[in-house]
């Protein structure tokens, strides 16, 4: 039976990786994709969704969520220009299929409370916008998450400030109500998704395997690439996704985990007690590191494939 999964997405093209796995990975079912304001504006995040799965020609329901962070009236900084790294839209054709015209937060009440709620993993790889605002208007729903495998944070660096990775930076109060919640929740933060790194020529590998997700998914590491100039990507998004199917790829410690609302220079910060100072109870499996060689041939082997 395939594990059930939805990605609550900020498409963006290693958001954009993940959805493409998910479809195309035989071990998972994809039920919906929700999307949430980060990496472009939310509505972008919902036509770019809708070109993924245009690409591949498969009809996964859409569900547009929160156009703003859970608490604060915008980003931190508000964004002047695209990130180089996602541009304003993908570079897809537009979306001929349309979202549902129910809202991502309503959707994931209402389908956590139903019957198959407690057999579906939620994959939150954007800002916790939606997922916040779920517990506040349902609390209960906490109970019936099976588990969240969350793309965020970074204990050894950030990427948006020295402290702080862009998801948790994003919506810092959401991701605290999302730490705290009791959930049981696995983490990725860059610490792990650069570990699993993906060079230019792991990207030219994909590119030769000429399907519609592979050519697609390396012109998107090609983009992602050029805007750092390191030679290589993280497809953090994807790297949360394919753990779901596969814990193996990620190297794990069972920590207490909190997220920074206040300081100055460290808001959005993802605190890790990995040497369990606060005496509190673990809250969290987080990936410090990652298999690289085991990912990457994942990469080709699912991107590879047509739905
Ligand atoms: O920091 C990396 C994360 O921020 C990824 O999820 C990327 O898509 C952006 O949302
Ligand atoms: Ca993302």
């Amino acid at each position: 039976m395939p594990h059930k999964v939805i990605l609550d997405v900020d498409t963006g093209t290693d958001d954009a990786i993940a959805l493409m796995c998910a479809v195309l990975h035989p071990d998972l079912e994809l039920i919906a994709a929700t999307t949430v304001n980060g990496n472009v504006p939310v509505v972008n995040c919902t036509e770019n969704t809708l070109r993924v799965f245009d690409l591949l020609g498969v009809k996964v329901p859409v569900y547009e969520g929160l156009p703003k962070p859970f608490v604060r009236p915008n980003f931190p900084v508000p964004r002047d220009k695209p990130n180089p790294a996602h541009g304003e839209y993908l570079d897809l054709p537009p979306a001929t299929s349309k979202k549902q015209g129910q809202n991502a937060v309503d959707f994931l009440i209402e389908y956590y409370m139903g019957p198959d709620g407690p057999s579906t993993t939620l994959v939150p790889v954007g800002p916790l916008s939606n997922v916040a605002m779920a517990i506040r208007m349902e609390p209960r729903i906490v109970e019936r998450i099976p588990e969240m495998v969350i793309m965020g944070g970074g204990h050894e660096h950030g990427n948006v400030t020295p402290s702080a990775e862009f998801n948790i930076w994003a919506d810092p109060e959401g991701a605290r109500v999302a730490f705290l919640s009791g959930i049981p929740m696995r983490v990725v933060p860059l610490d792990a998704t650069w570990a699993a790194r993906t060079d230019t020529a792991q990207v030219e590998q994909l590119r030769a395997l000429g399907t519609p997700a592979a050519v697609a998914a390396a012109a998107f590491c090609d983009r992602r690439i050029q805007s750092w100039n390191v030679g290589a990507t993280a497809i953090h998004d994807a790297l949360a996704l394919c753990a779901v199917a596969d814990p193996s790829l990620l190297v794990t410690h069972h920590v207490y985990a909190d997220v920074e609302t206040f300081g100055e220079l460290t808001v959005g910060r993802t605190v890790f007690d990995t040497h369990a100072r606060t005496g509190k109870e673990p809250n969290c499996h987080v990936a410090l590191d990652a298999d690289r060689e085991k990912f990457n041939a994942l990469l080709r082997d699912l991107l590879g494939r047509t739905a």
